[in-house]
């Protein structure tokens, strides 16, 4: 990824109204590269303390053993994936983390991954807002020109009904 491009999905995170983070994959164990201000508050953590670590710092040792090997397959093989994570903020509190991550790169050989964040605060009632979350990613994503602006509407109708399948399947469970 060249500068320009980094420091357009710079801004494009700064503005935006949802956690968004940036992996680099060409980098051992898959750091942090960027995240973004609503990111930092949902989590609590300084950007100091983040940047440079892999993600899973938010999960407990042990946890989310199905949820992990299904987003290390997706990776490996380069496709997008959804996740329902348990994760701790800094200050020890627990919520349940929506997590979507998207390939950003040539077909099939991405060198980073874009993951947003959502928190699913109870067993109903979550649905709409993480519609609404979908509509935003797909947006701020084609603002960065990972999604072609042509196929936005396809792919919302795509992920909002993997979204939907996902939360209701989550909340079976709890
Ligand atoms: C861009 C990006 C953001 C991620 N965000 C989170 C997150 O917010 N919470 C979390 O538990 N895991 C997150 N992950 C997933 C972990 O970093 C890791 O990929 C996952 O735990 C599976 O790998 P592991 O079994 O080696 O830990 C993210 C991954 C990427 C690439």
């Amino acid at each position: 990824m060249d500068r320009r491009q980094f420091e357009k999905i710079r801004s494009v995170f700064d503005r935006s109204g949802i956690a968004l983070t940036l992996s680099d994959l060409t980098r051992p164990d898959q750091p942090l590269v960027l995240a973004n201000p609503k990111f930092l508050s949902m989590t609590g953590y300084p950007e100091a303390e983040i940047l440079g670590r892999n993600c899973r710092f938010l999960q407990r040792d042990g946890d989310n053993l199905e949820e992990r090997a299904e987003i290390r397959q997706a990776m490996a093989a380069g496709r997008e994936v959804q996740a329902v994570l348990r994760n701790f903020r800094r200050d020890g509190s627990e919520f349940n983390n929506l997590l979507f991550l998207h390939p950003i790169g040539p077909p099939g050989a991405p060198t980073h991954y874009l993951g947003s964040q959502f928190i699913l605060r109870m067993a109903w009632g979550s649905e709409p807002q993480a519609m609404a979350h979908v509509d935003t990613l797909l947006h701020d994503m084609t603002r960065i020109g990972v999604q072609a602006e042509r196929l936005e509407m396809e792919q919302r109708r795509h992920l909002a009904e993997a979204t939907a399948v996902l939360i209701r399947a989550w909340e079976r469970r709890r």
